[in-house]
């Protein structure tokens, strides 16, 4: 984890970046932002627009799947005094310097970093340059929120809105779904603030929402055999315990329950899973659950993790604005939308899943991997998330998943592939893959070695697909490819 030499080298480079706004501020420059569709894409934007907005800044947000020729042409025709990139542009800094190499950028994002630019109009915030990992210890909203707090301390009040982007990463890779790294210290001032409080509880999602048999009888992390899918069987299983599942007309949540239930509960399912030989997955039921403290109890924002759902369904429904509006605190009307988003959102996904396990050509087993072809029925924005979901409950957990849609309107492919910390300690690194297989077939890609994307030519996909088969094997085989997780 990092130590407090590349922490201060991290936090410099942050305060660099925040200078480079506070200057163009100060001229009255324009500043052009841009930051990427998912959960912490969308709360890294809400935290660089309420910095702006508070330093009364002239800027704009727009929210994009990928960096690429677009944007380039938008700062070519608009030519703002800065350019902002958050969640994304590491990957990028090669096409920026080819064809924008005069204009100020500022970039604020974790993934791997792929050439090294000598520009000075460019500043990077990027942990991975100080050996920090950007995969688990710090997100792009993260980021940006210690860019946000060099330029005002007032900005602290954005921490949540930086953990709520490390979840929708996936960051909470510590003991016990805890956070590590520079997560850590994003937490601290949260707690610190009276923002957030960690609360050690069952880590099933829906924390605040859901009916609490749905919360047992939907989780897949852990799964429950006889439980998870079977909301008869949790209804009986609570009954069991005594545990009322209303208060007067209203559905409890886990939230709901006083310190005696959930004792009971708990140690009801860590002998349900004893019983069934579920050793590993009765360490894995407690852990840490992030409460916004200031949100309304059983509200979607309350839960941490519920929040970034709700984060990432605005930006994949194409909806970003009210994401970002909510991270810079608007409620009511904002919220009330988000909520029906969410709702749309979910029914999607559920379609899509039913839709790929309707016929086996959808889901194809190769050597090293497994494919999905979502063709032009899946969203390209939803992939991802298609691919996420998929990857934990495939028989081989040692195979990545890469599951691609036709972008619509475009002769392109969306390309979203997925592993599991098992396939990792193998030697798998899916930012790797997705960069050399893309860069082969006309495309570009990258990402992290857990998750990363793609975007090729229709045409290219098939051979696309055997050469990811083929570098994954050559992983596993152990053959080291020129850039590591690190860069
Ligand atoms: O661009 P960004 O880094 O924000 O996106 C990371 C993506 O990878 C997210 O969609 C997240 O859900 C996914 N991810 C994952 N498993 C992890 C870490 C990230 O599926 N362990
Ligand atoms: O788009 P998807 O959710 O599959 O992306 C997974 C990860 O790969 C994200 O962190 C994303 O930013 C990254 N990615 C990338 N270059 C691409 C596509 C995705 O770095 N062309
Ligand atoms: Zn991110």
């Amino acid at each position: 984890m990092a130590d407090q030499t590349q922490i201060a080298l991290f936090l410099s480079a942050a305060d660099k970046a925040a200078k480079m706004i506070l200057e163009t501020v100060q001229q009255d420059g324009f500043i052009d932002c841009f930051s990427h569709l998912d959960a912490d894409g969308v709360a890294a934007a809400g935290v660089i627009s309420k910095a702006l907005y508070r330093l009364d800044a002239r800027y704009r947000v727009r929210v994009m799947q990928w960096v690429d020729n677009k944007i380039v042409s938008n700062i070519i025709a608009d030519k703002p005094q800065l350019v902002v990139l958050t969640d994304f542009g590491s990957g990028y800094l090669q096409l920026l310097n080819d064809n924008v190499p005069d204009v100020k950028i500022v970039v604020l994002d974790h993934h791997q970093i792929t050439a090294n630019v000598d520009n000075d109009n460019f500043v990077q915030v990027n942990p991975h340059e100080y050996g920090i990992d950007g995969a688990t210890e710090v997100s792009g909203s993260g980021v940006t929120y210690f860019v946000a707090k060099a330029l005002d301390c007032k900005n602290v009040d954005l921490a949540p809105v930086a953990l709520v982007g490390a979840l929708g990463d996936m960051q909470d890779k510590y003991d016990q779904r805890s956070f590590g790294g520079l997560n850590k210290l994003i937490l601290e001032d949260a707690v610190q603030a009276d923002l957030v409080k960690v609360v050690k509880d069952l880590t099933f999602f829906g924390r605040e929402t859901r009916p609490i048999h749905r919360t047992l009888s939907t989780t897949t992390n852990p799964f429950i055999p006889g439980l998870s899918g079977e909301e008869d069987k949790a209804l009986t299983f609570l009954a069991s315990l005594d545990i009322d599942i209303k208060h007067g007309e209203r559905f409890r949540s886990l939230s709901d329950l006083d310190e005696v239930e959930k004792k009971r509960l708990c140690s009801a399912l860590a002998d349900y899973m004893l019983s069934k030989g579920l050793h590993v997955e009765v360490s894995n039921l407690i852990g840490n659950n992030y409460v916004l403290v200031n949100e309304e109890p059983n509200t979607a924002l309350r839960d941490a993790r519920e929040y970034s759902v709700l984060l990432n369904s605005t930006g994949r429904m194409d909806r970003p604005g009210l994401g970002i509006a909510i991270c810079m605190g608007d409620r009511g009307a904002a919220l009330e939308e988000s909520n029906s988003i969410l709702e749309d959102y979910r029914k999607n996904i559920n379609k899509y899943l039913s839709w790929v396990m309707e016929k086996p050509e959808r889901l194809r087993e190769l050597t090293n991997i497994y494919v999905v072809n979502g063709e032009d029925y899946v969203n390209e924005k939803i992939i991802g998330t298609v691919s996420s979901i998929m990857v934990a409950g495939l028989p081989n957990s040692q195979k990545p998943l890469i599951a691609y849609a036709k972008v619509n309107g475009e002769d392109a492919v969306k390309i979203s592939s997925r592993t599991t910390e098992a396939a990792l300690q193998l030697g798998v690194n899916l930012g790797n893959v997705m960069r050399l297989a893309s860069e082969k077939h006309l495309g570009t890609g990258g990402g992290h070695n857990i998750a990363a994307g793609a975007q090729v030519p229709m045409n290219q996909i098939e051979n696309f697909v055997i050469t990811a088969d083929e570098l994954v094997g050559r992983q596993l085989k152990g053959e080291i490819f020129e850039c590591d997780d690190n860069h």
